[in-house]
Formats: structure tokens, C-alpha cells, sequence
């Protein structure tokens, strides 16, 4: 196994246990860093979990669904969801953000969870099924190789994931060929200042504590543009260790130039023809 494989399947491990931990009523994780969500589960402050989350929203939801909830964010609070639009939630964990999407993009649209861990999977089913939602789609995959086809999804939204990823130009790659064009990214995450080394951030946390992996703001912005985004920003929302903020970012990808085009062309030639 090469190091990226092995740090991968160190993530599944972890969150496969976060998951069994979840399922059984307990808290996901043990205070020692060692997944994201932690320091919520101790109820010592509201960094990572379900406290990012309203009350109304916590109300909508499973109780098992909040207690797997191990995010850094609350993407559907930033990404404007649209009634039958498709919506796709990389690294889905116990389906919190599906469920929450599926209510916000109604019947007739849908909500896609995509996670490779299979314990995180059949929970979020069950929480799915509680929750009494049925326009979700559950994946087992990876975020950087998607399973859907191109140019099939309009919002991407994700909850402390990208920051797992040993491959971030993939993720980000994926990310604009499954979206349609002037499709939406919503992404929490945890990101670094730019001051701070990969080292400096190894030193303030673990990888599987969502910590070590985190890109830094720079890298983000530089990294979706390079994907084909527009309209990137990232926005600290609080801190989660010495330089290390929980994110919100989010970006358009740009709509394909032919597309501009013929949307310019295409009434000049109708007059000039029929
Ligand atoms: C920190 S948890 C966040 C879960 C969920 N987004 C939330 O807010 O509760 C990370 C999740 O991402 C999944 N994950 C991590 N790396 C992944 C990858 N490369 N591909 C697919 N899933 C991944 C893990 O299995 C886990 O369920």
C-alpha cells in the first residue's frame, strides 16, 4: 500500500468506528483528537458536530443523525438549495446534511450522499428511513472519483471532508465535472491560514482529526480556479485550533464557453433565418 492508501483506509477505520459508536446511541468519537467532531461529543464547545446546526434544523432530524453529526460547518446553511434541484454531499457521514438537503430541494428533486465508508452508509440509510425522506440516493465511492455522470448535479456541498482527501486537485477536478455549468460548491471545511506550513498544521492535529490535511486559504482558492470555479471565496467562521479556522467556501464553476456563446449568437440567428 502506498502512504496515500494507507492514510485512506487509517480514515475509513476511524470513521467506520465513529459510525458503530453513532449507531449505538454513543458518541462518535473519544476526546483525543482522533476523528473531527470530538471536542462537540464532550459537549465542551461548539467547533465540530450538531451545535454548528439551529434548533429548527436539529428538530427535523433523527437523534441518531445529529449524534453521528461530525462536520465543521453547516453547508446547507450557506449553499441556496432550490426546490427540484440535485444536490450532492461528498464524504455524507450519517446523512445529516442529505436529509436536511432532501426537505430543502423538495420531492422532486434530490439529494445524493456519497461516502466509502460502508458503516457511515448504512447509518445514514437508517437516519434517511427515521427521517422519513425518499428522494436520497445513498453512494458508496470515493470523492475523488465521483460516481455520477458529467454535468449532472447543481449544487456540491460537503461538511469536513475535502480536508481528508489525499488527492485535493482530484476532489476539486471531480467536483467541476459533475456539476452542470454555473453549478454551486457550498463546502465546511477546516482551513489554514496561509502563514502555516503542511508541518505547522501537522503539529496542531491529527489527519484523521480533520486537522493535519486541511489546505491553507490560498491553496483552496488557487486549487478551484485551477478546476474551472469563479467567484471563489473562503470565509473563517471560528477557530478550531491556533491558525486553523472552520470554513465556509464556495465557488460557481464557470459556465462552458460555448454555452456564453450561443446564448449571444442564438437570438441574432433566429432573426436571420426561418
Ligand atoms: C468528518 S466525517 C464528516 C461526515 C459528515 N459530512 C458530517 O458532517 O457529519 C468524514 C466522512 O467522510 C468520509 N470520507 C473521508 N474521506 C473520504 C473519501 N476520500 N471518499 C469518500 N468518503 C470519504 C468518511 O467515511 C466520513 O464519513
Amino acid at each position: 500500500m502506498s502512504t496515500a492508501e494507507e492514510l485512506r483506509e487509517q480514515v475509513r477505520r476511524r470513521y467506520a468506528e465513529a459510525a458503530r459508536a453513532a449507531a449505538a446511541g454513543g458518541c462518535g468519537c473519544n476526546d483525543d483528537g482522533s476523528c473531527c467532531g470530538n471536542i462537540a461529543c464532550e459537549g465542551e464547545n461548539g467547533s465540530f458536530g450538531d451545535a454548528l446546526y439551529s434548533a429548527e434544523q436539529r428538530r427535523e432530524l433523527p437523534e441518531a443523525a445529529t449524534l453521528a453529526s461530525l462536520g465543521c460547518g453547516n453547508p446547507t446553511a450557506v449553499a441556496e438549495l432550490r426546490d427540484e434541484e440535485t444536490v450532492l454531499d461528498l464524504g455524507s457521514g450519517g446523512g445529516i446534511d442529505v436529509i436536511l438537503s432532501a426537505k430543502r430541494v423538495g420531492p422532486n428533486g434530490i439529494a445524493y450522499g456519497l461516502d466509502m465508508t460502508d458503516e457511515m452508509l448504512a447509518l445514514a440509510r437508517e437516519n434517511a428511513a427515521a427521517a422519513g425522506v425518499k428522494n436520497v440516493h445513498f453512494l458508496k465511492g470515493v470523492i475523488e472519483q465521483i460516481p455520477l455522470s458529467a454535468e449532472s448535479v447543481d449544487v456540491v456541498i460537503s461538511n469536513c471532508v475535502i480536508n481528508l482527501s489525499t488527492d485535493k486537485a482530484a476532489v476539486l477536478t471531480e467536483i467541476a465535472r459533475v456539476l452542470k455549468p454555473g453549478g454551486r460548491v457550498g463546502v465546511s471545511d477546516v482551513v489554514a491560514e496561509d502563514h502555516l506550513t503542511p508541518e505547522q498544521r501537522s503539529e496542531r492535529g491529527s489527519y484523521v482529526g480533520c486537522i493535519a490535511g486541511a489546505l491553507s486559504r490560498s491553496e483552496y482558492v488557487a486549487g478551484l480556479e485551477a478546476a474551472g470555479f469563479e467567484q471563489v471565496s473562503v470565509e473563517f467562521t471560528h477557530e478550531v485550533a491556533d491558525g486553523m479556522h472552520g470554513a465556509i467556501v464556495k465557488a460557481i464553476k464557470v459556465s462552458r464557453p460555448q454555452a456564453r456563446a450561443l446564448s449571444v449568437i442564438e437570438p441574432a440567428a433566429r432573426a436571420g433565418c426561418c
